[in-house]
């Protein structure tokens, strides 16, 4: 069943219904200004870190109740109604909304009066905008109030959910005219305020939610909509809001527009404005200004379409396939950035309060952004490797507006000094800007500790080097990938579940996901130590990742598969031997992506690689993708922690989990299998499963972080949309590993790996500043293999485009064959 369905003209998807199984979010904002809006006008705002200044409330545990939101109410007569639906949930005579690229439009109508509510957060300002247009269809004129609404959250959310005794006391506002000024913990921090202004005469307004909603009263009946006036309430502590009411009247035909502003105001450094309860107003009348007509707006939402239109022209396909074309020319690019801007943090799933840039997350998420805003990509690494450790070790995550790890999680997951190398590969594959090697970063943001990040390189593959364990596998730590393969608890008290011993104390766990990640971004190290003319380095580099490749062959493979790991007492994971937990699926993926076990066997027989993957085929595909290891664990075991503390088939324990089914995928085109791998990324991939959104549950335009398992009763659900470096996993993967054009330290390569039934199809890819227009001929209908190349008509041997900065487009004709 769908509840939508997609506009690729305008590359938007419409919402049908506001009953869809979940909110249908969309995110507003590109630089520092956010916000959440859902298919029911709910959601919230943030600028820069939505945990320390956000600026409005959002109810929790609230999915898919849905509130708070920026509410607007129209009463016309006894009947009140809200453009979104929620949160009367008044049973309209039409709706639609329409999630776009940075903006979200409301369109619907009651008793003939037609509401249009467009909103976005401009490039340049920091602000929400809401132009609200509302129209009269009838032949009579109509006569009816609107009243707006927001609640404030008193900025720092975590605070603000928790601390009341002192928060009930804080509140401050002011008004003056249409604007309402959110003044709370002025005097606190003394820098910024927020603004909520109407470019239009009130006739009324509220800022206090107890007497706007009435103090038994909710959202779905305030008490002063019902009353038909606000009572001019200002808010003293508890709970500051901001409501204005217009009375309007509208002749047969006619329209009025209203221009909502929510902002975020910055109190220049003056110590007039030190004085408690004084701002100056001119940066929100300055912000204002910029708002005040139609006009105004609509240069500024120009402006942002035009600013996607660019973004996503730096990779752009025409296959025959609408859907495919759909999910790589807009969705999945559009997720990518999503999640450069928010991470893990503010989602519908990720309350915004905790889990701040994951160090893992945020160098995974860079595959898939860096070829869009490599210069912002490049800042991006900096900023990471500036919170690694002189030891190479890394926190696990650190907060967006600080840049300063957090020690509250602290540091110990293992696998995540590689993924460093292997977001700054990504970056230098795609820009050739080898100067980023020589930016100086701190360690753990300790300016007398600094080295330039080629530096912070090394030490990252140097502490994979240095920890090894008896097998000599990379010790795990806390975790690898897999948060919850904790391989190291010996206690059974809850919280005192990590009792990690030293890595040369006792036996301790080791984990082959990590061998495998050490290969292949080992290889990727070597290639920058090459191309730096470090021959030493690059020969020893190469030398250990020989023995790993050995050891992984050696002491990682359990006869049909890769080993997941050993347990801190050198028991297998993911093996025959045990008797749930036998295969799981990273090793697979990550270790055939490396090229381990990928040599051809001298009597045809498949290659190790290739057994690995026909069992991944065999015991852990589902219709809905592959899951995340087989038998999933039935009892708790605290040898293996978290992942066994999940009930069968969701999350780590036996779920979908979206972001590894595209390192199968990628695998299979190493091994040459266009068909399986394009079969494998269309079961995750979400236009795919559009009509099946009654099962899926989630947004049928963005990737979630897992679905359920085959073990779980609800197979096939999605959870977790959003925020997952399955977004960055999969364009990788159709981008390059599939669709074969693959950015590398000297030019592209075009090297597709696709069904073999394809007959080709064409792809424009903006390049180090070159417009390549690639033409790719499968007539000959092969799954991989290129017969002949042609650059601007000129034949040339291999797979590799030279670069030539001097030109500015470059035709390039590709015969697979
Ligand atoms: C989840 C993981 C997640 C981790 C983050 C765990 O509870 O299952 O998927 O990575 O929390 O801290
Ligand atoms: C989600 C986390 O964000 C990611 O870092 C982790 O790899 C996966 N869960 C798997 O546990």
């Amino acid at each position: 069943m769908k509840f939508g369905y997609f506009d690729d003209v305008n590359k938007e998807y419409v919402i049908t219904t506001p009953k869809t199984p979940l909110p249908w979010i969309n995110y507003l904002g590109t630089q520092d200004f956010f916000s959440l809006i859902s298919n029911t006008a709910g959601g919230y705002s943030f600028y820069k870190d939505a945990k320390l200044l956000r600026l409005t409330r959002y109810r929790y545990n609230n999915s898919p109740m849905d509130q708070n939101g920026r509410y607007y109410y129209i009463k016309e007569g006894d009947t009140v109604w809200n453009p979104g639906w929620q949160p009367v949930q008044t049973p309209l005579d039409s709706y639609q909304c329409r999630h776009g690229l940075g903006y979200t439009v409301f369109e619907s109508s009651k008793n003939s009066l037609n509401a249009k509510l467009l909103a976005f957060v401009p490039v340049h300002d920091n602000c929400e905008i809401n132009l609200l247009t509302l129209t009269n269809y009838t032949d009579a004129e109509k006569e009816f109030d609107l009243f707006s609404y927001i609640e404030f959250c008193l900025w720092n959310a975590a605070d603000d959910s928790s601390n009341f005794q002192r928060n009930f006391s804080t509140g401050e506002v002011e008004v003056a005219g249409s604007t309402i000024y959110h003044k709370t913990e002025y005097r606190e921090r003394r820098n910024h305020y927020a603004v909520y202004s109407v470019n239009h005469p009130v006739n009324g307004f509220d800022t206090s939610r107890d007497a706007f909603i009435g103090l038994y009263n909710s959202p779905a009946d305030p008490q002063a909509v019902r009353k038909g006036f606000c009572s001019g309430s200002i808010a003293h502590g508890w709970a500051p809001v901001a409501s204005h009411h217009i009375h309007l009247k509208l002749r047969p035909g006619d329209s009025v527009s209203l221009v909502f502003v929510l902002g975020y105001c910055e109190n220049p450094k003056d110590k007039k404005f030190s004085a408690p309860g004084v701002i100056n107003k001119e940066p929100a009348d300055r912000l204002l200004a910029r708002y005040q007509t139609t006009e105004q707006v609509m240069a500024a939402f120009q402006e942002l379409k035009d600013y996607w239109t660019t973004l996503l022209s730096a990779y752009t396909i025409q296959t025959e396939d609408v859907r495919l074309n759909r999910m790589v020319n807009i969705w999945n690019q559009y997720q990518c950035m999503v999640t450069f801007n928010m991470s893990r943090s503010a989602s519908y799933y990720e309350s915004g309060l905790g889990r701040g840039m994951g160090f893992r997350d945020s160098c995974q998420d860079l595959l898939g952004f860096v070829h869009l805003i490599p210069e912002r990509a490049r800042q991006r690494i900096l900023d990471i490797a500036a919170t690694q450790f002189p030891d190479g070790s890394a926190y696990h995550q650190y907060q967006p507006l600080t840049k300063r790890g957090n020690m509250d999680v602290g540091s110990g997951f293992n696998d995540d000094p590689l993924w460093l190398i292997a977001g700054t590969a990504a970056y230098l594959r795609e820009t050739g800007d080898f100067s980023i090697l020589e930016e100086p970063c701190t360690f753990d943001n300790d300016a007398d500790s600094t080295a330039p990040l080629m530096e912070h390189l090394r030490r990252s593959f140097q502490y994979t080097a240095t920890h090894k364990g008896p097998h000599g596998l990379p010790l795990i730590g806390r975790a690898d990938w897999n948060d919850c393969l904790n391989l190291n608890c010996f206690s059974e008290e809850p919280g005192e579940s990590f009792q990690t011993t030293g890595p040369n104390d006792g036996p301790v766990a080791e984990s082959v996901f990590i061998a495998g990640m050490f290969v292949k971004y080992g290889r990727e190290y070597a290639e920058i130590c090459d191309a730096l003319r470090l021959d030493d380095e690059r020969d020893a580099v190469l030398k250990e990742v020989a023995a790993m490749e050995e050891t992984v062959m050696d002491a990682g493979w359990d006869g049909d598969w890769f080993l997941r790991a050993y347990d801190a007492m050198s028991n297998p994971v993911g093996s025959k031997l045990c008797e749930e937990g036998q295969i799981f699926i990273e090793p697979q993926g990550m270790c055939v992506m490396a090229g381990i076990g990928t040599d051809i066997t001298e009597d045809g027989s498949p290659s190790t690689a290739a057994r690995a993957l026909r069992s991944v085929e065999e015991r852990l595909d589902t219709r809905y993708g592959i899951i995340l290891q087989t038998p999933a664990y039935t009892t708790y075991h605290v040898e293996l922690g978290e992942i066994s503390s999940y009930p069968p088939g969701y999350k780590e324990n036996a779920g979908i989990f979206c972001h590894n089914n595209p390192w199968i995928s990628c695998a299979e085109t190493v091994l040459g299998h266009g068909s399986r791998a394009f079969e494998v990324f269309k079961k995750t991939c979400p236009a795919y499963l559009e009509d099946q959104s009654e099962i899926r549950r989630t947004e049928p335009y963005v990737y979630c972080q897992m679905m359920a398992g085959r073990d779980a009763p609800t197979h096939g659900e999605g959870k977790n949309s959003w925020l997952t470096g399955t977004a960055a996993w999969t364009f990788t993967c159709i981008s390059q590993y599939i669709l074969g054009i693959q950015p590398t330290l000297q030019g592209l390569r075009i090297n597709p790996c696709i069904p073999s039934d394809w007959s080709g199809y064409t792809c424009r890819r903006i390049y180090r500043g070159v417009s390549y227009d690639i033409t790719i001929d499968n007539s000959a209908h092969v799954e991989s293999g290129v017969a002949s190349v042609t650059v601007d008509g000129q034949p040339v041997t291999g797979t590799l485009i030279p670069f030539d900065a001097g030109k500015k487009t470059c035709k390039v004709e590709v015969v697979l064959g």
